[in-house]
């Protein structure tokens, strides 16, 4: 099996650490230990036991969880992040030969890693046009003998834009009515400006998430699948062959974060999200011959088109030779002519690293006019 390169990660990796500004990683400042022993009141006794294991996640972690979706532990699958959530579940429902429906522009993980398996693509395209909503109407003519599954993201990464549960019950009935399941990602979701519970529970939907983003526990990597029975099932199977059992010790903090301070973490993420997206409004607003986006419904990150007639790569390459400022290029997204700009950091790293992007593009502009 050839695994292919995530140019994404490639790019994020090879480049972060010499970056000084940085509007391209994903996630929000992390919970500190203090911050965390505040909110969620927990440290560990002194007799915690870190040889722990749980090959079947941690039943804290489950008891969370089943409140949190309105599930029971065998809906459970707990995983080493999202990612890992994502991979079990790609290998639960895809073969050599089938088709996967996958929203256009999306994360590059969630197309490379079916491919692994010999399953083929089909894009399903959410137009910056139709404000990267997705079309029901396309979804019908996509789907063929061979489609096994439907992949989107709520909020939608790169876009931060919502997809009403409406809508997600909709694609679940087209999905019903050919036998096949919808997998939508809300890694995103609890960051959202528009509240909505999770799609688990609309027949053939499978949901994963994780603490890493919104909860600023990336650290933990704790992640989970929600799904119907049989999926969760296949799922706890194929984990056997990939993590076995995920961190316990992670489990359990994470268990403890989701039970008593999930309100307060999520507040703590708005907050970022709502003052970071206000400077970011003000910016693109004064900045139109730079950029046209459509404005995200939450989260932190947002995909504007920009003006400039150069490949996104060139682009990027350029602020980050020329400004050391990271962002990432929309054809790491499969959308050429766009950049993702991310703005979890602070306010002050936010407005510092705005104002090189205009420095940048500026630079780049008298370049090409002269
Ligand atoms: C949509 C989406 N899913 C999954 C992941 C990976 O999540 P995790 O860090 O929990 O593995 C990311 C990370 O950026 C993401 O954006």
């Amino acid at each position: 099996m050839h695994a292919p390169r995530i140019d994404l990660f490639e790019w994020l990796l090879q480049n972060a650490p010499y970056a000084t500004y940085n509007l391209a990683f994903s996630n929000i400042t992390g919970v500190t230990v203090k911050e965390y022993e505040t909110v969620a009141h927990y440290s560990f006794p002194d007799n915690f036991d870190f040889g722990l294991n749980a090959q079947y996640g941690a039943e804290e972690l489950k008891r969370a969880l089943c409140l949190m979706y309105n599930c029971t532990p065998d809906n459970i699958v707990a995983t080493t992040g999202a990612s890992e959530a994502n991979f079990l579940v790609f290998f639960s429902r895809l073969n050599q030969g089938d088709e996967f429906i996958i929203e256009q522009p999306g994360y590059q993980p969630m197309w490379l890693t079916p491919e692994m398996l010999g399953a083929r693509r089909i894009h399903w395209l959410r137009r910056f046009e139709n404000k990267f909503g997705v079309d029901i109407e396309t979804l019908n003519n996509l789907i063929t003998e061979k489609t096994k599954l439907i992949v989107l993201t709520n909020l939608h990464n790169p876009s931060g834009v919502f997809t009403h549960q409406k809508t997600i019950k909709e694609i679940a009935k087209i999905a019903e009515d050919h036998d096949i399941y919808v997998l939508v990602d809300e890694i995103y979701l609890d960051g959202s400006f528009i509240s909505q519970p999770s799609s688990f529970g609309i027949p053939n939907v499978i949901v994963t998430s994780s603490a890493t983003k919104v909860y600023g526990l990336g650290g933990f990597h704790t992640g989970w699948v929600i799904a119907p029975r049989e999926i969760a099932i296949q799922c706890q199977k194929l984990k056997a062959h990939s993590t076995g059992a995920a961190s316990y010790t992670s489990e359990i903090m994470t268990a403890h974060a989701l039970r008593d301070a999930r309100e307060d973490l999520i507040k703590r993420f708005q907050k970022r999200a709502k003052t970071n997206f206000e400077i970011l409004k003000k910016w693109m607003n004064k900045h139109k011959e730079f950029f046209e986006w459509i404005e995200p419904d939450g989260g932190i990150v947002c995909f504007p088109r920009y003006t400039m007639d150069m490949p996104s790569v060139d682009l990027c390459k350029y602020l980050f030779d020329t400004q050391k400022l990271l962002v990432n290029p929309g054809f790491y997204f499969n959308q050429e002519g766009f950049i993702r700009l991310s703005y979890g950091c602070d306010e002050f790293s936010l407005q510092n690293s705005l104002d090189v992007l205009e420095k940048g593009l500026r630079n780049l502009q008298d370049n090409i006019d002269s």
